[in-house]
């Protein structure tokens, strides 16, 4: 494997839920598949759970581990081809991506939308750079529109927990202060569409996901009914993505408190189970007394995140 970005780039997913819980039960299994090679995980942006799950990851597989902060130590880099560097960019990506690839063997970029243009975004543009001028396995550690590591630490968790042979799964938009991108939400619906499971979204008008990760699938705009039977309740914010409006894209379009996650919402569940990426902002997204449920999931999601980049990695060390 040598880009990881979306579900397919793993292949059958059953076979790689098996393989993520084989690594569970012993995680340094594959210990001498990484000696002397070097993952370098590259941050264009903040990370708490990415940044020392996959370096984790890395550090099972035996590999060296390079991490680089763009923002902070390196240089101020230009992105595009084309532009006159008189400002405050001291390097351009064309020459720091070979740089870069000849120190490491394998390498992780986590790259936000930077909502300037949503062609720009949607191109996946920093990514895409680093798959092309790279010659290194290239896996995202969240990028402009995907969040893939995210995404199968979520479906490792729902096969974990499920209860029934194909749970109801239902994403639901919640508020938030800040225009927040649709990564996470796009890479779970694109997930759990090509999982096992009865997959329902819900949110505000003018909020729907990009046909590209949920097909033809509409969501559903009331929220109650969407919530009804549902067997694990994965809440989450996200910007306009423009898919009607595209002059919208990236704005906050509504703030409504009614939409956060909080006991009455899950009562008109199956006893769900509650899912959300982290970091989350409690009272926004969701009640305290939710989060703090025993039904709540974000804890074992993040340390999943581990298993998630495992086999990500392993695959990647594989195709060397
Ligand atoms: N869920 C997630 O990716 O968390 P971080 O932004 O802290 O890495």
């Amino acid at each position: 494997m040598n880009t990881f970005l979306y579900p397919s780039h793993l292949g059958d997913l059953k076979k790689a839920l098996e393989e993520a819980a084989e690594i569970k039960n012993d995680r340094y299994k594959y210990q001498s598949l990484g000696k002397n090679k070097t993952c370098l995980l590259i941050f264009f942006n903040n990370s708490l759970r990415t940044r020392l799950s996959t370096q984790k990851a890395a550090m099972n597989l035996g590999m060296n581990v390079i991490v680089l902060d763009i923002n902070q130590g390196a240089w101020k880099l230009e992105t595009e081809r084309g532009v006159v560097m008189d400002g405050d960019k001291s390097e351009h990506l064309l020459e720091a991506i070979p740089v870069m690839s000849s120190y490491c063997d394998i390498i992780g970029v986590r790259t936000f939308a930077r909502f300037e243009s949503r062609e720009a975004d949607y191109s996946e543009s920093i990514i895409n750079q680093f798959i092309k001028y790279s010659g290194k396995p290239v896996f995202s550690m969240e990028s402009a529109t995907v969040h893939p590591l995210q995404a199968f630490a979520d479906l490792i968790t729902i096969e974990e927990y499920k209860k029934t042979v194909r749970p109801k799964v239902v994403m639901t938009w919640a508020p938030h202060p800040k225009a927040l991108p649709q990564a996470v939400p796009n890479s779970f619906a694109q997930w759990m569409l090509a999982a096992d499971v009865d997959f329902v979204y819900t949110c505000p008008e003018g909020y729907e996901l990009d046909p590209q990760f949920v097909g033809d699938l509409q969501p559903e705009y009331d929220q109650r009914k969407a919530l009804e039977g549902a067997d694990f309740v994965y809440a989450k914010n996200w910007s306009c993505p423009g898919v009607t409006r595209p002059a919208d894209y990236g704005k906050v379009l509504s703030k409504d408190m009614d939409w956060m996650v909080d006991s009455a919402h899950m009562a008109l569940t199956n006893n769900a189970y509650f899912m959300h990426c982290l970091p989350v902002r409690r009272n926004m997204i969701v009640s305290d007394d939710v989060i703090e449920a025993p039904t709540s999931l974000v804890i074992p999601e993040a340390a999943n995140r581990e298993i998630s980049a495992t086999v990500v990695i392993k695959r990647m060390l594989e195709s060397l």
